[in-house]
């Protein structure tokens, strides 16, 4: 039974919308689910040489893996960045990618959530992070895709839902997604 579901957050940024969504979603989660939210933002920039035997390691490295792995099922809320995933989360799916003999990814359901101001919703973004997701064995959950246009109207900095349908559209995901992990995970 999945119990630990991680949300990671593509947004270093104080009172972004993707943590307001993170935010509002949570009632949607059984009450025995523990819902956890990952940092990236102490991640210091990725280099192999960290994993030369030789390197210290940042321990945030080791702490961000380790959060990931306990996870049942992985949550990606994200804006776009010039067509594609910020910076801070690619640098988050490096650190994930490695040692490739024990890939924290490796095997998770994930649910990629994009947004943005505008009409696109972050579709470079969130197909850009599938692609990736897929080279660590992340299992992305096909359908519903979600993609959240015009995020100011949809969503407060504070995490209130401003409209109703796209509450529902979001409770009816996450029921979608608890059922997708657990057939994958048990
Ligand atoms: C450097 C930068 C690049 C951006 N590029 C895009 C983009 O390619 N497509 C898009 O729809 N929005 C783009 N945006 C706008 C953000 O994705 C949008 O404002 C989003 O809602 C911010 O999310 P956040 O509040 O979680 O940080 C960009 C913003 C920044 C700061």
């Amino acid at each position: 039974m999945i119990k630990h579901i991680g949300i990671i957050n593509g947004s270093i940024r104080e009172k972004s919308y993707s943590a307001a969504i993170a935010k509002a979603i949570r009632p949607f989660f059984p009450e025995n689910m523990v819902v956890t939210e990952i940092q990236i933002n102490d991640l210091p920039l990725f280099n192999p040489d960290f994993d030369k035997d030789s390197q210290e390691r940042p321990e945030s490295y080791a702490r961000f893996r380790q959060d990931v792995k306990k996870q049942d099922a992985i949550i990606f809320i994200t804006p776009e960045y010039n067509r594609t995933i910020p910076a801070a989360l690619k640098n988050a799916i490096e650190v994930g990618s490695r040692p490739t003999t024990d890939i924290a990814f490796n095997g998770k359901p994930v649910l990629i959530m994009t947004q943005s101001s505008g009409h696109i919703s972050g579709f470079g973004a969130n197909h850009h992070l599938r692609q990736a997701l897929v080279f660590l064995n992340a299992i992305a959950m096909p359908q519903p895709e979600v993609y959240l246009a015009e995020i100011h109207n949809v969503v407060t900095k504070d995490g209130e839902f401003l409209k109703a349908d796209t509450a529902a559209f979001l409770k009816s995901v996450i029921h979608n997604f608890l059922g997708f992990a657990t057939r994958l995970v048990g």
